[in-house]
């Protein structure tokens, strides 16, 4: 988005007069108090040290909080040891809440599985044990291709249980995107599914597996498969082990040895504005510390009672961090539902949040715009009087979508908190506090405790209230990302470049005359699609790897529902026809180079694409066609009829 566009939106904005203070009530027992902003302030870095140590469980205590000194590269909690899997599972048994449910698990189809802390320590070990008979040992890189089943979470923290690293690839994507992901982390152990079920389908995910593993020269020894959709698969003898096979039998005892408080824990590929997905790296001891903290005060978290309900699929950092890590760390109950929000009927999420007395849910704005389309008919058929803390991530929420949230979903009651963060933070960093902050429609408003986050002009100048600019975070914070995988000085480019001594988001944002912070959407060649992140650079990529294209430009343009829809803009080679079948053969393309999420919804072919004299695309001329508006200041093109010969050739 241009920094004028950005400002005309943010004008809308600033209309927005409504306040939602909490209730009395809320406030008076809220776990977050308004002492909780003092005590970060006042006690700096001491106050993580303070959460560490509240809220985990260290073998070894750590002797320094916070080692800056190889800045962008940081250190929390030196010297401490700590098992994740211990912190998530052996603990509260320990505790004598073995008999408390960590997991309520719904499939698609319909079934069911309770899943208390004490089974689900016993699944890991079990699993933890198979996966080391594998030749699994700590530090070795895992990748995960599974869907929405318990055998998910179990996997990660049998790997975190371990020492290994894994490297969760969302089932969405291709096996060519698999295949570079398991290749960029050298991964030797594959664990996936035969499938999974989708709109009351079965629907495969082994064969990706298949496709990925197919050319040689990959690091992959072993892959596990959970039988889960029954579907005949292909077997490759001495490589593929049924899970049931090495994981029902495994010993039920493992001991969790601690790691260092730095040991990575996990790798998560997201896309960058270059073609390569970036391996995001996070480790153990912060990751741990602020995802536990942030789970339980902004959702106002009581372990005992509430039933906690995160929607986003564990190959994104939501479900990282809120689904396997910080609900089990904070010994949560937990709602994993493994199908689509219509199957087999509109109402199935409200179905479920009537069922298992959901508490607390945690979804995105695209999800709440679709249920808007559906109409309100269809949750107020059910009883969603549990519900008493509503989130939102992914995207800026508008505030229409935030109204019928609360008003629909929350019953005008439930707080809504609009968290802001990316798969680099590793959990919130602005977000209100549902007991303190009066929120606004469709502002994550103010920095969580301990959090230093701040908008800056072009120069890296502080922005007064009712200005806009960049998003930056001026503190290392204990989830910060440790690096990108194998590639250092890509970290160092990427985020500490654009400021001195800052990290950049690449977030645009505004201050409101109350110094709320509104997020704006990217400032770069980063999409954001149902929630999703895509880069235009990718895109493109994918679409010329195919021989009928010459050249592609890539935007997102808005979206009704998904927020950002990928518009494509092609020039075909001199052979190539431009017709139906092209399109659909350029889309399948893009969906097989990277997964379904990244399919253009429109594909136009074009004679030429605008560009500066410097051959740079003029990507906002683009995004002016794609969203149908007039076309902008065009005079800097190296050919000025160009947007002319544009329009002719799609009025065609
Ligand atoms: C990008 C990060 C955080 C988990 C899901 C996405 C956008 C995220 C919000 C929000 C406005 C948001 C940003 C950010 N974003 N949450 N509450 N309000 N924008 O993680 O894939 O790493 O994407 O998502 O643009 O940079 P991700």
């Amino acid at each position: 988005m241009t920094a004028e566009r950005q400002g005309d939106a943010f004008e809308n904005l600033l209309h927005e007069e409504r306040r939602f203070p909490p209730s009395e009530a809320f406030a008076a027992n809220a776990v977050a108090q308004p002492s909780l902003y003092d005590e970060a302030r006042e006690q700096g870095t001491e106050f993580w040290a303070r959460q560490a140590r509240e809220l985990l469980t260290w073998d070894q205590d750590f002797t320094e909080t916070l080692d800056w000194s190889d800045a962008p590269f940081a250190k929390w909690f030196v010297g401490g040891t700590v098992n994740a899997a211990y912190n998530a599972l052996d603990r509260h048994v320990e505790a004598g809440l073995g008999d408390r449910v960590a997991i309520h698990f719904e499939g698609e189809p319909g079934d069911t599985r309770t899943i208390t802390y004490a089974e689900l320590t016993r699944e890991v070990k079990k699993a933890a044990n198979a996966f080391e008979s594998l030749g699994v040992a700590k530090g070795d890189r895992v990748a995960v291709y599974l869907p929405m089943i318990p055998e998910a979470v179990v996997t990660m923290l049998a790997c975190a249980r371990i020492g290994a690293v894994h490297s969760v690839v969302f089932g969405g994507f291709s096996a060519d995107a698999l295949r570079s992901r398991i290749d960029d982390a050298e991964a030797k152990l594959v664990v996936t599914s035969d499938g999974t079920y989708r709109r009351g389908k079965p629907s495969p995910l082994k064969p990706a597996v298949d496709g990925a593993l197919e050319k040689e020269g990959h690091t992959v020894t072993s892959v596990v498969v959970v039988r889960r959709n029954n579907e005949p698969v292909e077997w490759t003898e001495g490589r593929d082990t049924w899970w049931h096979d090495v994981v029902d039998g495994a010993p039920e005892e493992h001991v969790a040895v601690a790691h260092d408080s730095e040991h990575p824990l996990f790798i998560l590929y997201t896309s960058g504005t270059t073609g390569k997905p970036k391996g995001i790296l996070h480790t153990t001891g912060g990751y741990l510390t602020q995802t536990a903290f942030t789970h339980r005060n902004t959702f106002d978290l009581r372990p005992e009672t509430d039933v906690f309900w995160c929607t986003a699929d564990i190959g994104w950092v939501t479900g990282h961090s809120y689904v396997t890590y910080a609900p089990l760390v904070n010994g949560a109950t937990q709602l994993m539902y493994e199908g689509t929000p219509d199957t087999p009927h509109q109402g199935r999420w409200w179905e479920l949040i009537e069922k298992y007395r959901v508490s607390i849910l945690y979804t995105a704005p695209t999800a709440i715009r679709t249920f808007m389309k559906w109409g309100r008919d269809i949750p107020q058929k059910y009883d969603l009087s549990s519900i008493r803390v509503l989130g939102s991530v992914g995207e800026p929420i508008n505030p229409e979508a935030w109204m019928w949230y609360r008003e629909v979903i929350g019953g005008g009651q439930a707080p809504i908190v609009d968290t802001w963060w990316q798969t680099e933070t590793g959990a919130h960093m602005i977000a209100p506090m549902p007991g303190v902050t009066a929120t606004k429609p469709g502002s994550a408003q103010v920095a969580v405790p301990g959090i230093a986050v701040d908008v800056v002009d072009e120069m890296g100048v502080s922005v007064p209230d009712g200005s806009g600019g960049y998003l930056v975070i001026r503190e290392p914070w204990p989830a910060m990302l440790r690096g990108i995988w194998g590639d250092p000085q890509r970290f160092k480019d990427t985020y500490w470049s654009r400021f001195d001594d800052m990290y950049f988001a690449g977030d645009g944002a505004k201050k409101d005359s109350d110094g709320d912070i509104w997020l704006l959407g990217r400032v770069d060649d980063v999409m954001n699609i149902s929630g999703h992140r895509l880069s235009t650079t990718e895109i493109e990529s994918a679409l010329v790897s195919h021989p009928s294209v010459a050249e592609a430009a890539v935007v997102g343009a808005s979206d009704e529902t998904t927020g950002e829809a990928v518009v494509a803009f092609v020039i075909l080679r001199g052979s190539a026809k431009d017709d139906d079948d092209i399109v659909t053969t350029l889309r399948n393309h893009v969906g097989k180079e990277i997964g379904p999420i990244a399919k253009p919804r429109n594909i136009l072919v074009v004679p030429e694409l605008p560009k500066t004299r410097s051959g740079k695309i003029m990507r906002r001329l683009l995004k002016d066609v794609a969203e149908g508006r007039e076309v902008g200041d065009a005079t800097t093109l190296s050919d000025p009829t160009i947007m002319q010969q544009i329009a002719v050739s799609l009025r065609k």
